[in-house]
């Protein structure tokens, strides 16, 4: 089958795309490289240097692969923070650029979408671990820009269009032999942890120890890349049956500090960090409750615990510590 894969050259895309290609899938990447890196998207993949903000450049990708017959779109942008600064940027290309591919899958005939979606949804949650049950309510610009695509994927799906499946990451983390994190600038705690052990920064910041949690700290579920992706195509594989939704995560949760504490463990180095002010939007406990991807799909992570996530990761940075050293 041939896939196109928005945001391939980025973190996630670009390890859905190596394991899509390794499992003998016809990928197609499109992505604007704004912050995606070309070393990233595997040899076996075509690349298209293109933009979802002009539909006729995703117009023309579809008439190129006539026989492209499904899309994962992880292009976006995926900052909560940054959306609260900033909440056009995550309308306008979030909302918008998602809604002009989907109109051109519409008249190429491209009627199966996965698209990324997130834990954001989930602010407040009444009952932890997060299911899908749960009431909708976003976080942020960003929760929401993801929550309206889910909401118009439903009418799509009602009025024959798309099949699709939403996953709701909750922390990608981790990285593949040969692919992993390079953001700039980065705010992600497992690839700043490691920045520390690297040498490249002095210190970590430690955003509150004063949340209702166990040591104080926000705790999250740390989810490996490689099996965020492994669900992708588990997703993609059971479209037919019909549309749904998954909450996608290990459904256990590390408090920041336990987070720093792996991390001294594998790398060996003290990681300095300092207890500063809560960064705002951070809720206090985020943890999946999976159990229907696990039961619908067999998806089963392969790295459930925190060691193997950061072990996976700081190889990655060991061996690349400039990242993909083109931006
Ligand atoms: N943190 C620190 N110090 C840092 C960086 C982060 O203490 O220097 C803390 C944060 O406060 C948070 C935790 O580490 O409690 C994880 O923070 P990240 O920035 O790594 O990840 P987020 O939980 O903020 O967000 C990520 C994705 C979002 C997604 C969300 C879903 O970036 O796109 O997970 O859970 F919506």
């Amino acid at each position: 089958m041939k896939v196109m894969v928005t945001g391939g050259a980025g973190y996630i895309g670009s390890v859905a795309t190596e394991m899509l290609v390794e499992s003998g899938y016809d990928v197609v990447v499109f992505d604007n490289l704004f912050q995606g890196h070309r070393a990233a998207v595997h040899p076996g993949a075509t690349f298209i240097l293109g933009d979802l903000a002009d539909k006729a450049q995703i117009d023309a990708a579809f008439e190129a692969h006539p026989d492209i017959e499904a899309v994962m779109h992880f292009a976006a942008y995926s900052l909560v923070g940054e959306s609260m600064q900033n909440p056009f940027k995550y309308l306008d290309c979030n909302v918008t650029n998602a809604l002009r591919l989907l109109e051109s899958m519409d008249e190429h005939d491209v009627r199966k979408f996965i698209l990324s979606s997130t834990a954001n949804l989930f602010d407040d949650p009444e009952t932890i671990p997060i299911t899908e049950k749960e009431r909708i309510v976003p976080g942020s610009p960003y929760g929401e820009s993801k929550a309206i695509i889910e909401r118009f994927l439903h009418w799509l799906d009602k009025t024959g269009k798309i099949k699709y499946c939403a996953l709701r990451y909750f922390n990608a983390a981790g990285a593949s032999e040969t692919r992993g994190e390079d953001h700039h600038p980065e705010t992600h705690l497992i690839p700043l942890v490691l920045q520390v052990a690297l040498g490249q920064r002095d210190r970590l910041k430690i955003f509150g120890d004063d949340y209702d949690t166990p040591d104080g700290t926000c705790v999250r579920d740390y989810i490996h890349i490689k099996d965020l992706a492994q669900a992708h195509i588990l997703a993609l594989n059971d479209l037919d049956k019909g549309s749904r939704k998954y909450n996608l995560g290990n459904g256990a949760g590390y408090s920041v500090k336990q987070v720093i504490e792996a991390a001294r463990q594998i790398t060996g180095h003290p990681i300095p960090a300092d207890v500063v002010d809560r960064r705002p939007g951070d809720p206090a406990t985020l943890i999946a409750g999976s159990e229907t991807i696990r039961k619908e799909l067999g998806w089963e992570p392969k790295y459930p615990s925190i060691e193997a996530i950061v072990e996976t990761a700081w190889n990655w940075h060991k061996n690349h510590p400039n990242g993909y050293g083109d931006k």
